[in-house]
């Protein structure tokens, strides 16, 4: 973990504009989907610099596969990898690292790697990811915390997931691209990121349809080749960023959004009287005079998003009245509760629910349990009376480009320094 705090002195009015980098939920399934490339090099564009992105690369450095990052584009040339077990250390030091699973097993029909880290957010097992391979011909163990994937072959079938899963989604659609014949994929997540691995997969020469909605559809495909792909926004930094302009925002504009992708954040914040503009592909923000109270409950897309949770809290300190905030993806995410507590927040948590009471925050120092809590932690700062030292930020630097300078360059008087 990083020997770095930020801190932030709350109190200044945010203004100017701000560009939302490329998603960090699309980056780190497009990485592990380029391996699936036999043929031909994948140029990833616009990926957000961020240090998930910088340790799949590094995986993928491990299976012989060249990486080569320029700004936020990335070469990836798969053509000569090697199948090899991947290591514990950097497989645990994030979640997404479960995708290697399914682009291995596409790839090379076996993968051995250490179980996936990620957030604390509670239990998050991959149970759905394991029945998904299964159906599909693969033998799965777990030894020694390690998992060993392996199949003859793959062959289409019919799954049904007992539970809405991006990763598990995501991962089948991967695996099921390269298998023979038909698959059918039910009750599936239908998160924006998951449409945009299938498009890169479909420009790769897979055959994916039904992307986005509840049902997907592949036709197998041998093999896959290079393409050039642009990757999404980060729909949940534009929310961060949306939600600092909520708390401190005039003339204050968030640009590279897809407005439909923030559609249940943009109700909520209206709710609570915050005032919104919306064009094409960006947002004006302002802060209003008083907030009202909000109550919200999280969902799977395209309800209001888990990871937007934490930081949204903040603003509804400023309230005149009791917000409610009931979280339904992982009833645990509530670990920033009692460092919002160390700042004078007021807030009642019972499993999975959590009452916020109108609070005068003040600078503390807090410590980040995971990325969003960084996040809401950072926020809190915006809006308290004097200095907040955020530790552990080597959680919020695995999600969020440049987050100091993007604040600073708003107004926000905010900086890093070393321990
Ligand atoms: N679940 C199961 N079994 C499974 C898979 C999931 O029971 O096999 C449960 C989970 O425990 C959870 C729910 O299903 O209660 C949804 O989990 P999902 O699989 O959708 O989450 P994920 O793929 O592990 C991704 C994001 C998370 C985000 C969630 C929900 C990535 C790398 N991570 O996780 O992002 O919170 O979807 O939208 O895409 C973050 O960015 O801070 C973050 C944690």
């Amino acid at each position: 973990m990083s020997k770095e705090v930020i801190k932030v002195r709350g109190g200044k009015m945010l203004t100017g504009e701000v560009d939302i980098s490329g998603a960090k939920n699309s980056a780190v399934a497009l990485i592990p989907a380029s391996l699936m490339a036999s043929e031909g090099e994948v140029l990833l564009e616009g990926l957000p610099e961020i240090s998930d992105v910088t340790t799949l690369m590094s995986l993928l450095n491990d299976l012989n596969i060249s990486t080569d990052l320029d700004g936020t584009n990335l070469r990836i040339g798969a053509e000569e990898a090697e199948n090899m077990p991947l290591p514990n250390t950097k497989v645990q030091s994030l979640r997404a690292s479960y995708y290697m699973m399914g682009a291995m097993l596409a790839r090379f029909r076996k993968c051995v790697i250490g179980l996936p880290g990620g957030c604390p957010l509670g239990p998050r097992p991959i149970d759905q990811h394991i029945k998904g391979f299964e159906a599909l011909g693969a033998k799965v163990t777990n030894e020694y915390g390690a998992m060993y994937l392996e199949a003859e072959k793959l062959t289409g079938a019919k799954i049904f997931f007992d539970v809405v899963s991006v990763g598990a989604t995501i991962n089948l659609m991967m695996a099921a691209s390269c298998a023979e014949g038909r698959t059918i994929l039910e009750n599936v997540a239908k998160e924006p990121e998951i449409v945009d691995v299938a498009s890169l997969l479909n420009n790769m020469g897979a055959d994916i349809k039904g992307a986005g909605t509840d049902t997907i559809k592949i036709n197998g495909v041998e093999k896959l080749h290079g393409t050039r792909h642009s990757i999404i926004p980060d729909r949940i930094e534009a929310g961060t960023y949306m939600i600092a302009g909520a708390i401190a925002g005039r003339n204050y504009r968030v640009n590279n959004i897809i407005p439909l992708h923030m559609e249940s954040l943009t109700s909520k914040l209206e709710e609570a009287g915050v005032k919104i503009e919306t064009g094409d592909d960006y947002m004006v923000i302002t802060r209003p005079e008083k907030y009202k109270p909000i109550s919200l409950k999280t969902q799977v897309y395209p309800g209001f998003a888990t990871d937007l949770q934490q930081p949204i809290t903040p603003m509804l300190f400023l309230a005149e009245g009791v917000s409610k905030i009931t979280e339904t993806i992982y009833p645990a995410r509530f670990r920033h509760v009692d460092e919002l507590r160390r700042m004078g927040a007021q807030i009642d948590k019972n499993s999975g629910t959590a009452l916020i009471y109108p609070s005068m925050l003040q600078g503390a120092e807090v410590y980040a349990s995971d990325l969003r809590a960084g996040a809401c932690l950072l926020l809190a700062g915006l809006s308290a009376d004097g200095i907040t030292t955020i530790h552990n930020v080597g959680h919020i630097d695995r999600g969020y480009t440049d987050i100091v300078s993007k604040l600073q360059s708003l107004g926000a008087d905010i900086w890093r320094e070393k321990l």
